[in-house]
């Protein structure tokens, strides 16, 4: 792929989700400059098979799959991203796509991320004096941050590496006296966690020696807050116009709708959630640990002590809609499931991006899209029109229906308001019967 055939590129491809699945495949394929054998990967044909899959956790058994869709429509910092979303749930992608669109037409995301640190904890116990310990080891903190460096040469050759130390001193926790040292690392393009985990586990030995304690816990922290990426847009108010209702009052009714999100944690979970909605479906497309990013983002959104919402919406001078989003992103693009899963690779092939920083921004982006997409359609027609249409589908499928058969056992379902898996089956067998 040249860099002259990515900055001609679009991802606003109107009308892509009313083609055939084929016809969506091949057009990502060209957009993506995907060769044969990832067009093999998306189909099935040549996706993680159960010989690789043994490879990766225990007790095997099979593989499970899950729908790969591709949000349209994303333009961050300039450049056009395809973003490759693995999700079981109806409305995500199509929801997230018009989102887009919808920052698209005020410039864009704008997106930015800290260095890749990751944070690791080596917990101290059995110190008389927690502040004499930390003094210790703050003396010593070149020789740590040296012999952190020691465990991952190619780390620091790729311009990774110990960036710090920082000390906690707990004097009283249930379990006594208690100091905490985070040491800072920089794992670059990798998501990191095994990298941490063993400078953390090397510098254990060095730490006891110091402190005169025993050194228990050696992990990292999913509360990765050296690490967070960061996304704004502005929206058009005009854009937001939906049916008879004017856009400015759209965009109140959403910032409205997001000022619960800050004041009340019951609205605030079920926010973020549609804001991980997005951003899981791209960790999970690209081989990443959703479980970390949730872990992070929540705990990062409940870090004044009050949990509250991701994102903030305001109307500014003009009455336009801004919105912004900031939390930890622990992704990578290299190493662990990122690389022995086929699919992944390819998802990360189509999203074209080239550093780990660079995917983080991105899904930052997503999730403030995701975000906009619930509010807005929470603030005008409510999302059950849109499920219900997708779900009635989930339900024609699950009663055996197939091809033509499932727009019209669900869309009949749709008309009369009555969707189940009975009336499903008595369509099915009425069509099939005539
Ligand atoms: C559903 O998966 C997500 C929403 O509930 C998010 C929200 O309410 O903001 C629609």
């Amino acid at each position: 792929m040249t860099d002259e055939h990515k900055q001609r590129r679009t991802s606003r491809l109107p009308g892509f989700y009313k083609l055939p699945l084929a016809e969506r495949a091949a057009m990502v394929a060209q957009w993506a400059g995907l060769d044969r054998n990832d067009q093999a990967v998306l189909l099935g044909l040549a996706g993680l098979s159960a010989t690789q899959a043994d490879h990766l956790i225990e007790n095997v058994i099979g593989v499970h799959a899950l729908p790969l869709g591709v949000a349209t429509n994303f333009l961050v910092n300039g450049q056009d991203y395809l973003i490759p979303m693995v999700v079981e749930e109806p409305s995500i992608v199509a929801g997230v796509s018009f989102a887009a669109r919808l920052a698209r037409g005020g410039g864009g995301f704008v997106a930015a991320t800290d260095d890749p640190v990751m944070i690791g904890q080596i917990q101290v116990l059995d110190v008389d004096n927690v502040y004499a310990a930390a003094g210790r080891v703050w003396d010593a903190r070149e020789r740590l941050l040296e012999d952190a460096n020691c465990c991952d040469r190619t780390m620091v050759k790729l311009g990774g590496g110990a960036r710090g130390l920082e000390l906690r001193p707990f004097p009283d926790t249930p379990a006594g006296p208690m100091l905490v040292i985070h040491v800072l690392f920089d794992v670059r393009d990798a998501m990191g966690a095994n990298a941490i985990n063993t400078v953390c586990e090397q510098l254990a030995p060095t730490v006891e020696a110091l402190t005169g304690g025993r050194v228990n816990l050696r992990i990292l922290s999913n509360l990765a807050d050296r690490r967070k990426a960061s996304a704004s847009c502005t929206i058009p108010a005009d854009a937001l116009k939906a049916g008879d209702l004017p856009g400015a009052e759209v965009a109140r009714a959403i910032v409205e709708a997001a000022a619960l999100a800050e004041i009340d944690p019951y609205r605030a979970a079920t926010h973020n959630k549609g804001v991980m909605n997005g951003m899981d479906a791209v960790a999970i497309a690209t081989g990443n640990d959703w479980r970390g990013l949730e872990a992070g983002a929540h705990a990062w959104a409940a870090r004044g002590g009050r949990y509250t919402s991701l994102t903030r919406w305001w109307q500014d001078e003009k009455g336009d809609l801004r919105g912004s989003i900031e939390l930890p992103v622990a992704v990578g693009i290299v190493g662990g499931t990122t690389r022995a899963h086929p699919t992944a690779q390819v998802a990360l092939k189509i999203l074209g991006v080239e550093s780990a920083a660079e995917l983080a921004g991105v899904m930052a982006a997503v999730g403030l899209a995701q975000n906009l997409a619930a509010l807005r359609a929470l603030a005008t027609e409510g999302i059950q029109r849109g499920h219900m249409s997708l779900h009635a589908r989930q339900v024609a499928l699950a009663a055996g229906a197939s091809g033509a058969e499932v727009a019209t056992v669900a869309g009949r379902m749709v008309e009369e308001g009555a969707i189940s898996a009975e009336r499903a089956a008595d369509l099915l067998a009425a069509l099939r019967g005539s």
